[in-house]
Formats: structure tokens, sequence, C-alpha cells
């Protein structure tokens, strides 16, 4: 594959939000790795519903993200972490179109306030592993506001951080599907 296609999402709904300065700089990552960066920021989306499991099929800006996730060869979410977990918006997000990543490159880029959440996006790796039986990136980038300077630019090393997992999801997106025995839904 020799482009493949990355849907970054941000999924914080945060103005000042940092995870989001991650998603762009994964995004401008995957373009220099020669991958195909798509943007997806829910604080652009008013009016996505809450997952009902019924309703929200039919709901146009859930067919519409189901829409983008699925034309994606891998997914990057950049998500906060609210109680030691994913937020809900980035739950919301999974849950609404969880079945188009199924078998897809799957890499996570965090925000959190302190060290300690740093295994906050495993019930979600898990998931997406053991459920959908993606490939997870095996290494994420996770940050704190240590990580940013006062002018809220991330540092060199958050940055190098980014760019490593970019990486390594454009290099496992290329080679994922010469290995997998099930192509994506
Ligand atoms: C409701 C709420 C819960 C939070 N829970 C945690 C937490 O469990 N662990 C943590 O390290 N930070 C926690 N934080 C801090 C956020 O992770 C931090 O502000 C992060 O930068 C938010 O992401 P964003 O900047 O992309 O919006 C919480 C913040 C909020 C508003």
């Amino acid at each position: 594959m020799p482009e493949p296609r990355v849907l970054v999402v941000s999924s914080s709904l945060r103005p000042g939000s940092r995870s989001r300065v991650l998603a762009r700089l994964a995004a401008g990552s995957v373009t220099a790795r020669g991958g195909v960066a798509e943007w997806l920021d829910l604080a652009e989306i008013g009016d996505i519903p809450i997952c009902d499991g019924e309703t929200c099929w039919s709901h146009p800006a859930v067919q519409a993200v189901q829409a983008r996730a699925g034309a994606a060869d891998a997914l990057l979410l950049a998500t906060p972490v609210y109680n030691w977990m994913l937020a809900a918006s980035a739950k919301n997000f999974i849950e609404l179109t969880g079945r188009k990543w199924a078998g897809k490159v799957v890499g996570f880029l965090c925000a959190a306030g302190g060290t300690r959440s740093h295994m906050a996006i495993m019930s979600a790796a898990a998931a997406m592993m053991l459920d959908f039986h993606a490939l997870v990136v095996p290494r994420f980038a996770y940050a704190t506001g240590d990580d940013f300077g006062d002018d809220g630019a991330p540092s060199p090393d958050l940055a190098e951080r980014v760019e490593r997992v970019a990486a390594e999801t454009v290099g496992l997106a290329r080679a994922w599907p010469a290995i997998r025995t099930e192509s994506p839904a």
C-alpha cells in the first residue's frame, strides 16, 4: 500500500485542547512519512449524538463520521484522559464508529493532567485488539502540561514521541494488509 490513509481524530471538545496539538503534530508527521492524513475534529461537529445503540445509526452526523472512519486504512485517536479513562467524547466516537475500525491499524495520543493515568487507554486498546482485531500501534504518546511550554508549544521530546507514533502507524498500515487474514468490513 503506497499511501495509507490515516484518519487523525481529535476528540477533545476543549477550545485550548492539548490533545488537539498532539493530533495536529501527528497529522503533519503522517504526511511527512508519505501517508495521507485525514483530519476529523469532534469539536467541529456540533450535533453528534450520544450512542444509544438504535436511533443514532440513522443520524446524518453519525453516518458522516462512519464514512470517514470506513475510508481510512488506519486511525489515530487523540484523547483527553478523564477519570483515569478516555474522555467520553472519544469513547462515544468509538461506540458510534467502532466496527469501521475493524482490521485496521489504530494508534493513540493522550493528554492528561498528571503522569499517573498513563494506562487510561488500555481498555480501549484491548477492545480494539480483541473485539475488532485491529492492530494496535505498540507505543502511544502521553503528554502532561509539563510537556508544553508557556506558549503552548510541545517540547522537542514530546514532538519526537508523537512523530514515532505517526511513523509506526504509517509503516504498519503499509505492511498490515499483506499479513492480516481478514479484510476490514
Ligand atoms: C472531568 C475531568 C477529569 C479528568 N481526569 C483526569 C485523570 O483522571 N487523570 C489525569 O491525569 N488528568 C485528568 N484530567 C485532566 C485532563 O486530562 C487534562 O486537562 C488534559 O489536558 C485534557 O485534554 P485536552 O487538553 O485535550 O482537552 C481531567 C480533566 C477533567 C476536565
